[in-house]
């Protein structure tokens, strides 16, 4: 089944569900932005319909925000063009098809998606490449292997609708991490079973 299935049939739900947790959403942005600056070039793969690209695009030069989903990149487009947003690129492609030059972005950001993936290893080596030196990452990842056992159980079902439900702990998420080279520059998670939010730095 096509990877985008269960995102193209969700986009339009999706895009009118409120934040789950408002106060941890705006402190990650808070975080994120003490990492920009105006020169910047950004990715947000997932971006989703758009809402933390837009909140962003102040902050830095460009950003290009992919989605494998071609219904959310519409309605986030929609969002842009209703606030007047010039510095945001969004594009339906996969981060698989997603392709720039090597040492190029200054930060790219992954956020709810890394569970999502068949190939989270994959996308962290590629993210680590695209990353100019002293470059970061920002995630922000359902680590279910830390609460859900249960989940091991009910991944192979969701995958059957194109949602893949990538089961790991916290640990094995920093792991993954460090192992491709990032150092992990900061982390905070809102409570027990919340998503884990990381900033991995690239040494520069
Ligand atoms: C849980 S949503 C998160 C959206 C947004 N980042 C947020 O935090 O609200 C996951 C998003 O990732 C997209 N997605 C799933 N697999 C992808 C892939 N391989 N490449 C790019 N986008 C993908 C889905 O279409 C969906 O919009």
């Amino acid at each position: 089944m096509d990877r985008s299935f269960f995102w193209e049939k969700i986009a339009k739900h999706y895009s009118k569900q409120p934040i789950a947790d408002e106060a941890a959403y705006q402190k990650k942005l808070q975080v994120t932005r003490g990492y920009f600056r105006p020169d910047m070039e950004v990715l947000e793969f997932g971006c989703g319909t758009g809402s933390t690209a837009i909140a962003h695009s102040p902050y830095v030069k460009h950003i290009q925000a992919i989605d494998i989903s071609s219904k959310m990149i519409e309605i986030a487009q929609g969002k842009a063009d209703a606030k007047n947003i010039e510095n945001v690129t969004f594009r339906r492609s996969s981060i698989d098809e997603f392709s720039v030059s090597d040492r190029t972005l200054d930060a790219v950001l992954g956020l709810s998606i890394l569970h999502l993936l068949e190939n989270k290893e994959e996308v962290i080596a590629k993210v680590y490449k695209m990353l100019k030196p002293g470059g970061i990452f920002v995630t922000s990842t359902a680590c279910v292997g830390d609460t859900m056992k249960f989940f091991k159980v009910v991944a192979p079902i969701g995958k059957l609708f194109g949602l893949i439900l990538n089961v790991f702990t916290r640990k094995e998420l920093e792991d993954s991490l460090t192992d491709t080279g990032f150092e992990i520059d900061y982390q905070w998670q809102a409570g027990k079973g919340k998503a884990v939010f990381i900033v991995a730095k690239k040494a520069g």
